[in-house]
């Protein structure tokens, strides 16, 4: 079995700054697929991944900006080589997905049912990273106390935005693989959130900015010290014979650095497949619970259609009609899906997917942005069609 993985599409092509990525210099121009017979008939089942500080002295970031803001976004080469120390420090039995990756990395995009694409961050995820800035600062919508969830986050663009612009929404990030959560989306929402780079010096993290772009090495061994030393963490680091942290020490830092922090109660991460993450959500009693649904990229293979679309129908929040949500200044619960029009040698598209929601008669949906150019791409919007909520 080969697999292949597409880890030099992100490191070495996509400009750490968005620039490159909205002026059409993007490789991310289509998506390739690999079925894997055996593994289609695997599903990753439903597991919620505790929010923990990754296991490394320091974080490599990019900058991402857009709109006068910026995320940080963790580099694939820091993933690589975290993957590669790991290998070599211990023996532990890898997931799948990372013995693929350690098989072969020049490679495809998607592996199906394997590896869904979500090491690296897509076109359309920006496109609706900023289709959400306009609907905030054009449209007045306001996200504060929104319950949200990100439906195939991989890197999580949309959702980094929301967490660090508004500290009272509740963000849930579902991937399909736990590995991509680990190694991307909790280092993501961790840099944008209680391991900001600082601004102040204070935090021993070094920025580089050169042209249009900024890249920063977040020191979490520094963190450490400082959370469990204090004042005299400069002494700390200043003396030689000072030991490295011990575990336990480490674990201690790690565990007061996630308290002092609201994080924890304001996101949460979800691995598996569509199908079991209904069944998880459900299980839960957590039907109906999230007032705006974001999914970008997702919808490239029709086979997902129905669990996709049974995953929307089962979490989408039907408290307010828009009457009520007018009443309460609240934005009526709606799905956002951006995705290309066409993905190349896939069965998935803007049209078949659009089709399949008219089909099921759940959802009314509408294109509400569209980009242009010779490699077209879309947001639609869902909301209940009358009658549904
Ligand atoms: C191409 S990636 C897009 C990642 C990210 N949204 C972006 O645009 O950068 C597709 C994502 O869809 C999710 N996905 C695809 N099929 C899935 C399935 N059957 N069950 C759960 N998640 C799935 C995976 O989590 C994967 O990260």
């Amino acid at each position: 079995m080969s697999f292949r993985f597409n880890f030099g599409v992100d490191a070495d092509d996509e400009p750490s700054s968005c620039v490159g990525v909205f002026g059409g210099a993007s490789s991310d121009t289509g998506m390739v697929a690999q079925t894997e017979s055996a593994a289609s008939l695997y599903a990753a089942p439903y597991e919620i991944v505790p929010l923990a500080i990754p296991s490394v002295s320091s974080l490599m970031v990019d900058a991402i900006f857009y709109a006068s803001q910026h995320v940080w976004k963790r580099q694939i080469d820091d993933v690589q080589f975290q993957l590669a120390q790991q290998d070599s420090m211990d023996g532990s039995e890898s997931s799948v997905m990372r013995q693929a990756m350690a098989e072969d990395k020049n490679a495809s995009d998607v592996i199906k049912g394997v590896y869904e694409g979500g090491l690296k961050t897509w076109e359309c995820s920006i496109d609706l990273l900023l289709y959400l800035v306009d609907l905030q600062s054009k449209c007045g919508m306001a996200l504060d106390g929104m319950r949200v969830l990100e439906i195939g986050c991989g890197t999580g663009l949309p959702s980094l935005h929301i967490l660090k612009s508004t500290p009272s929404a509740h963000v849930c990030m579902q991937d399909y693989n736990r590995d991509v959560l680990e190694l991307v989306t909790m280092p993501n929402v961790l840099a944008n959130t209680v391991l900001a780079p600082a601004s102040d010096g204070d935090s021993g993290d070094v920025v580089h900015t050169e042209a249009d772009t900024e890249t920063c090495e977040i020191d979490i061994d520094f963190r450490r010290t400082q959370v469990l030393f204090g004042d005299s963490t400069d002494e700390v680091i200043g003396k030689r014979d000072i030991p490295e942290l011990s575990t336990d020490e480490a674990h201690e830092a790690d565990r007061r650095l996630l308290d002092g922090s609201d994080i924890c109660g304001r996101c949460e991460l979800i691995a598996g497949d569509w199908a079991e993450i209904e069944r998880g959500l459900r299980g839960q009693g957590r039907e109906h619970t999230f007032d705006l649904v974001l999914t970008s990229e997702t919808i490239y293979d029709t086979d997902s259609y129905k669990k996709l679309h049974d995953l929307l129908e089962c979490v989408l929040s039907k408290d307010s009609t828009q009457a009520q949500a007018q009443a309460q200044n609240r934005q009526k619960p709606m799905v956002l899906v951006a995705a290309k029009s066409i993905y190349f040698g896939l069965t998935g598209s803007v049209l078949t997917f659009r089709q399949y929601v008219e089909s099921r008669g759940i959802f009314e949906a509408e294109s509400v942005w569209q980009s242009g150019g010779s490699m077209p791409r879309e947001i639609l919007r869902l909301v209940w069609r009358n009658g549904s909520e």
